[in-house]
């Protein structure tokens, strides 16, 4: 590595994080990292996500600290909500110095986080003269692709991954794409993070199928569903054939509505008979009606990964997935938005459940901790 990290007693770690996924991430590594006493960790949140319900209301169930910044950027243009975060961010670690930075996923933060910390210095004085030291940047995530350039998540995660010097990947695949990349450096195979949370908080999400009398569902006779890709909240046909897949299925159909979601479903005035459209949950509460779902139908890549931790089949309402391996494990299935594709994999789940194979191709439950170690060897 040729940056320079000061060799001062603690080590100054800044996660920067903005939206859902990642507070439960950041949650982890803080775990991992404060091991360590002479770890000091600061957060930084963006506020990408803002309503309660997207984002205070995880820093209470996971009892994160409050970060030290919450930078308020909320919702914009993607141009215009990367340009204020990186603005902030900026300003946040010419503050603090942290001499390394975590950014975490593909969100406009995390290109924003990486950006400002690739570009920061900081000026020090020593007995030669003056000189700069900068941060190294560590990638939790690296490696993943959709090759869908036109993603706003896969523009995040490639020139993320460009400008790291640490890439944490989640799963050997990821390792080879950055390799294919031309990048060789700071790859380290740990494993996904979501999965030590899933593992972490198993406990938490015993019990709780109680939860599902408030929609008048019972476990294992309804399916899942979330959606929240622009693409398929933003271009009305694409919204409207989802409604009509679901509204279509033999079983009623818990629909957890992101903010874009529920006001993208609002401007169509249509009534559901089959659709519960509810608020976006808390994260247990979340797992829980994963668990309990007798299907899951997504268009996220959190939620696929999570559907197969569970053990619970998964149709993707997409035509790619980033989460490749997923797809030869038997639990997870590409539909894109056509519905005969849906019925036909609903109806061949509900005659065979798959029996999941590889549950290790996503870590052991201790990446967290495998970072945690990289990171306080840093020099
Ligand atoms: C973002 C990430 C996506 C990630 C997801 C996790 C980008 C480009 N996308 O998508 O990769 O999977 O977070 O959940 O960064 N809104 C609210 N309240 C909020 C947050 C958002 O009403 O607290 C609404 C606004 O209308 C906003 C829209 O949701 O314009 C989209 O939010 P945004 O943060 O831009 O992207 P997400 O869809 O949440």
């Amino acid at each position: 590595m040729s940056k320079k990290v000061t060799q001062a007693k603690r080590l100054k770690v800044a996660l920067v994080v903005g939206a859902r996924p990642q507070f439960v991430k950041a949650s982890m590594l803080i775990r991992a990292l404060e091991k360590y006493q002479n770890i000091k960790t600061i957060l930084i949140h963006t506020g990408q996500h803002y309503d309660r319900d997207m984002s205070q209301i995880f820093f209470e169930e996971l009892k994160i600290a409050p970060a030290r910044y919450n930078l308020g950027i909320g919702s914009a243009a993607h141009g215009m909500q990367t340009g204020r975060m990186l603005i902030g961010i900026e300003k946040a670690l010419v503050k603090e110095r942290p001499q390394v930075v975590v950014v975490f996923g593909d969100t406009n933060s995390t290109l924003a986080a990486a950006l400002a910390a690739a570009k920061v210095k900081y000026g020090n004085k020593g007995p030669k003269g003056d000189f700069f030291l900068y941060p190294f940047i560590a990638h939790v995530e690296a490696g993943v692709r959709s090759y869908r350039r036109h993603m706003p998540e896969e523009v995040n995660r490639t020139l993320t991954d460009r400008i790291c010097d640490i890439h944490f990947c989640p799963s050997a695949s990821a390792v080879k794409n950055l390799r294919k990349e031309g990048i060789s450096e700071g790859l380290y195979n740990v494993g996904d993070i979501m999965y030590d949370s899933l593992i972490y908080f198993r406990k938490n999400i015993e019990g709780r199928q109680r939860l599902l009398r408030r929609w008048k569902l019972i476990p294992q006779r309804y399916y899942l569903a979330t959606v929240h890709r622009e693409n398929n909240t933003d271009i009305v046909q694409n919204l409207k054939k989802i409604i009509d897949i679901l509204e279509g299925l033999d079983l009623p159909v818990l629909f957890p509505a992101h903010p874009r979601t529920r006001k993208a479903i609002q401007k169509l005035s249509v009534k559901f008979s089959n659709i519960r459209l509810v608020s976006p949950l808390p994260y247990f509460d979340m797992l829980a009606v994963e668990k309990n779902a007798k299907l899951i139908i997504t268009d996220s890549g959190g939620v696929q990964k999570e559907a197969f931790y569970l053990g619970i089949p998964c149709i993707v309402l997409r035509e790619e997935s980033e989460w490749r391996e997923l797809l030869s494990t038997g639990c997870n299935v590409l539909s894109g938005l056509s519905k005969k594709r849906v019925l036909k994999t609903v109806a061949r789940f509900a005659k065979v459940r798959p029996k999941i194979k590889c549950r290790s191709i996503y870590g052991n439950g201790r990446a967290n901790i495998k970072m945690a170690a990289i990171i306080r060897r840093l020099k």
